[in-house]
């Protein structure tokens, strides 16, 4: 199963993606997580050992320019790519993590060798079978307009009980139904009452919302440790856990 995790900046991706894999992991699956944002952080929150050593393959030049064979100007449309994955895969602690980064925002939308080389090695990874393959995505919507999203199952679109961020939420919907995905859904974030999840649902509907992650204090504490790890011991985590078993009923 192939689970892309979008939405608007800062909304908790990221933290979600952790709270999945571990989730994932525990139910004795496979899992591999793939961090495709150009900041990219999910290796420090699922406590990978030299986290902020681990180079990004975009930041590779030497090796995306040997398979990209740019000359004069053109650059292959086809790169050989299906042994990066296995030699930049880290693991740890049942957890496989490919960091890919992506082409900052500035340079986003070219039609860059850099682009095309992440478009066909996301398409690589999602390929892998056996596995739980879940995405840390950029902030915003421009994933889903470089061809890099539409083979997911399930894009999880992450809000809070916010105007902007169900504004955000109301133009990556669209895109993400434009370009095929199968399964598209909310986990709304930081809810700390009934109220906050009343207004989403409001505004949502019930059917698009999978489930949600209330606010967290010890998410503040594990930031301030840099230890992520408590959050299992939080109720985020069995909020997590009950997102993963409607993943596997199918959404
Ligand atoms: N439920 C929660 N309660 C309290 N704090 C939270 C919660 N979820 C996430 N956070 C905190 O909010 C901050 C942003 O979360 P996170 O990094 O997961 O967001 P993101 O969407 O991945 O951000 P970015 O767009 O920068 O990648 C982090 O400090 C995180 O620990
Ligand atoms: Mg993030």
């Amino acid at each position: 199963m192939k689970i892309g995790v979008a939405g608007k900046g800062g909304v908790g991706k990221t933290t979600l993606v952790a709270l999945l894999c571990w989730a994932l992991k525990d139910l004795g699956l496979r899992v591999l997580a793939v961090d495709a944002d150009p900041d990219t952080n999910l290796a420090s929150v699922l406590g990978f050992p030299d986290a902020e050593k681990i180079i990004p393959i975009i930041q590779m030049k030497e090796l995306i320019e040997e398979r990209m064979e740019k000359k004069g100007g053109f650059f292959k449309m086809n790169p050989y790519i299906s042994d990066i994955p296995n030699r930049f895969m880290e693991e740890y602690d049942g957890i496989k993590l490919i960091v890919m980064g992506t082409v900052k925002q500035g340079d986003s939308g070219c039609v860059c060798p850099e682009n095309t080389f992440l478009k066909r090695l996301l398409h690589q990874i999602i390929l892998r079978k056996d596995e739980y393959i879940v995405v840390d995505f950029e902030a915003g919507v421009e994933h889903l307009g470089r061809g890099t999203a539409e083979k997911f199952d399930h894009l999880l679109i992450v809000i809070e009980p916010t105007r902007l961020s169900l504004e955000s939420f109301k133009r990556i919907y669209p895109l993400a139904k434009d370009i095929g995905i199968k399964k598209i859904s909310t986990v709304a974030n930081r809810i700390k009452d009934k109220e906050d999840l009343d207004f989403i649902l409001s505004e949502l509907g019930k059917d698009k919302l999978l489930g949600f992650l209330s606010y967290s204090q010890v998410c503040e504490k594990a930031n301030q440790k840099g230890d992520f790890k408590i959050l299992k011991k939080d109720i985020i985590y069995k909020e997590a856990k009950e997102i993963v078993k409607s993943l596997l009923r199918g959404g």
